[in-house]
């Protein structure tokens, strides 16, 4: 299922049902509305209906959602609440964001060459709890004090189910995991860290653990981020470092993740990236990260690793060729971008 969103998320849709119809012609494909555009035609950023068709599919592939436009919206009807919604809905724990710097785009990075050649990073961000999901929250007052809160919540299922993909996606690569945490100041984080080395006794065989604050990972990540392989993070940490790790790679317009339920659950598919409100309705957005979410879907939802292998490999060989969008200080339209790697297909 396609859920286009807002702003360049149907910009960078439209490119993968080019990829979808030259790959995969015989997948299905529906679509539907989510996020700003769910609201303005529903009243709601995500249907029932919309909820159940993603759940009845095999793989759900999204654009971005948000935009100024819903800004003053209220909270549980904004874009964002939509996809929140949408990922608790589906029970897709386990986001899983690759930070690979392509051979090509070395030197596009703001940090040294030598800093970020071959790297090749996977944070393992738990999606569907923490302080994004948990209560009491609110804006009131109390006491004559007006006030905002939010609660940062784990119970020991949701971070041992994390845990466990954190080490299987491990095991297919150096076998290294970073867990990363506020175990010095947070009770959450205490516990967190606790949990993870107890899941580690039990299920962690061949892999090796380390644990980091996040504070001093997020240091880490632009110091040396070649000594990571797998991170490990809760809802928000791994949600602000996977932007960090982002730039790294280039741009953030270069970033797919996946998110990962239980077997034989669907999948959801979507760019690290934004809706980017400031160049919308230009064409000029790059397509890779939703390219490359599609790819992943490809791998981790439609058990077709090798045209995922293919697809991954011609992102790779356009942009060997030169093929950049202005994120990449080039001057290809998201389509041209798109016609580079379907030619090197
Ligand atoms: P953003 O990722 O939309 O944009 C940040 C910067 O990166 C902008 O300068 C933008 O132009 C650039 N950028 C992003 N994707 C690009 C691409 N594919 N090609 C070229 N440049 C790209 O983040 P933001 O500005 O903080 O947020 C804008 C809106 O998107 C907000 O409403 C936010 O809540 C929402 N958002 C949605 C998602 C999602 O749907 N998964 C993720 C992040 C932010
Ligand atoms: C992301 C985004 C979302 C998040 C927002 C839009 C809800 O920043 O996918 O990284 O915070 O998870
Ligand atoms: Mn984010």
């Amino acid at each position: 299922m396609l859920l286009p969103g807002d702003g360049i998320g149907p910009e960078v849709i439209a490119e993968v049902k080019r990829l979808v119809d030259l790959l995969a012609p015989d997948l299905e494909i529906e679509e539907g509305l989510v996020g700003g555009a769910s609201y303005d035609a529903h009243g709601t950023p995500l249907t029932d209906e919309t909820l159940q068709r993603a759940l009845a599919s095999d793989a759900v592939l999204l654009g971005a959602v948000g935009g100024p436009k819903w800004v003053g919206t209220a909270r549980d009807k904004r874009p964002e609440a939509g996809l929140l919604a949408l990922r608790k809905g589906l029970d897709v724990f386990a986001n899983l964001r690759p930070a690979f710097c392509f051979p090509a785009l070395v030197s596009e990075s703001s940090l040294k060459p030598e800093v970020v050649e071959g790297l090749d990073i996977m944070i393992v961000r738990e999606l569907t709890g923490g302080v994004y999901f948990g209560t009491p929250r609110g804006i009131d007052e109390k006491g004559g004090l007006r006030r905002g809160y939010d609660t940062a919540i784990y119970t020991h299922p949701e971070i041992e189910r994390v845990t466990r993909v954190a080490f299987e996606i491990a095991r297919g690569r150096s076998g290294r995991v970073c867990s990363v945490e506020k175990s010095n100041v947070m009770d959450s984080g205490l516990f967190w860290r606790q949990e993870v080395t107890l899941a580690h006794a039990e299920l962690g065989a061949g892999v090796d653990l380390s644990h980091m604050y996040a504070d001093a990972c997020a240091m880490e990540l632009v110091r040396a981020p070649k000594q990571f392989d797998v991170i490990l993070a809760d809802n928000l940490f791994g949600d602000i470092l996977s932007d960090e790790a982002a730039m790294l790679t280039g741009s953030i317009g270069m970033l797919p993740s996946a998110s990962l339920g239980a077997e034989g659950t669907p999948g959801l598919y979507e760019p690290v990236h934004g809706s980017a409100p400031d160049i919308a309705g230009k064409g000029i957005a790059n397509p890779c990260a939703a390219i490359l979410s599609f790819e992943m879907a490809l791998r981790w939802s439609l058990s077709r690793g090798k045209v995922a292998d293919a697809l991954f490999a011609a992102v790779g060989a356009a942009l060997d060729k030169g093929a950049r969008t202005k994120d990449l200080g080039g001057e290809l339209s998201t389509r041209e971008m798109t016609d580079a790697i379907i030619a090197a297909l």
